[in-house]
């Protein structure tokens, strides 16, 4: 059984005449790293909501077709059940820190505390969590004394130690430096290569996802436009935004007649040095 199953989902938000998702249907087994992609409006956001039940128990609107996620029919499973198996992280980690607690242990705990793990199962959990992502070094700083890449890594930790079995993020580094964002990419590469959850993202970081990611969803109006490896999605002419910097430069010099005119294009710069080298 996957653990995602959306079947001819169809989904408007109240009050709009255009759905936000149509006869949308995606397949994603355990133990996958799936990103999404895709202009403004596409309908990346509204898939988060979905898989995490935003949609349809927080934004109401109008759900036809099947949404199976982590064992649950979404459509009929509330909210508090369905944030216990998929975790949802944000843009802005500053919004997601609780602002409860003095420290990073704490914080990370706090969710557990919430739910009444016992405390030396809780502390187990957290010091397990805060290794995982990094942190542990850093446990005792006041959250907000934190880089904005580990704010993030805090808010990923935060969400993981109550096991979802799939994490969501939306976007998560986009409010990043490159340095922040390779941590998070390299933290959710761990992640899943440990079996520690699947991963959904949705990102603009075509080179991080090219060097990291299993799967590329590029969603257009609300629609599937392609799925599949990073490499084959990447270097795709029809991408319906620009591609990586390195395929780009390599599509510049294949039109300039100073490369190859057959060939895959490059999406990594590890493939980029290979293809130029031939040209
Ligand atoms: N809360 C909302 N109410 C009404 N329409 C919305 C809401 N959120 C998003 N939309 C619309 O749904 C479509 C998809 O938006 P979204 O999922 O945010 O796309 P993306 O994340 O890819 O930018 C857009 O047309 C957007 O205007
Ligand atoms: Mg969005």
């Amino acid at each position: 059984m996957n653990l995602v199953e959306l079947h001819n989902i169809t989904y408007s938000y109240p009050r709009t005449a255009q759905p936000a998702l149509r006869d949308l249907s995606l397949a994603i087994p355990q133990g996958q790293f799936c990103t999404v992609v895709g202009v403004n409006g596409a309908g990346k956001s509204t898939l988060c909501y979905l898989l995490a039940g935003f949609v349809p128990h927080f934004y109401h609107g109008e759900l036809t077709g099947t949404a199976q996620v982590a064992g649950h029919d979404v459509a009929q499973t509330p909210l508090a059940e369905m944030a216990a198996d998929v975790g949802l992280v944000f843009a802005n980690p500053f919004n997601q820190i609780t602002g409860a607690r003095f420290s990073v242990r704490e914080e990370v705990a706090f969710g557990l505390e919430n739910m009444g793990i016992p405390r030396a199962e809780m502390l187990a959990r957290t010091e397990e969590m805060l290794a995982l992502t990094g942190l542990s070094d850093l446990a005792e700083r006041s959250p907000y004394a934190l880089s904005g890449g580990q704010q993030q890594r805090l808010a990923i930790a935060s969400v993981l130690v109550m096991r979802p079995r799939l994490l969501v993020l939306d976007e998560p580094t986009s409010q990043l430096d490159p340095a922040g964002t390779q941590e998070i990419f390299a933290l959710l590469a761990k992640l899943v290569r440990r079996g520690e959850t699947a991963v959904v993202l949705v990102s603009h970081e075509l080179e991080w996802i090219g060097q990291h990611a299993d799967r590329v969803v590029v969603l257009d109006d609300g629609r599937i436009l392609a799925d599949g490896p990073p490499r084959a999605i990447l270097a795709s002419e029809m991408l319906p935004i620009p591609g990586t910097r390195y395929t780009q430069a390599a599509r510049r010099a294949r039109a300039e007649g100073l490369a190859p005119a057959q060939g895959e294009l490059p999406v990594t710069l590890r493939e980029a040095v290979a293809f130029f080298r031939q040209a």
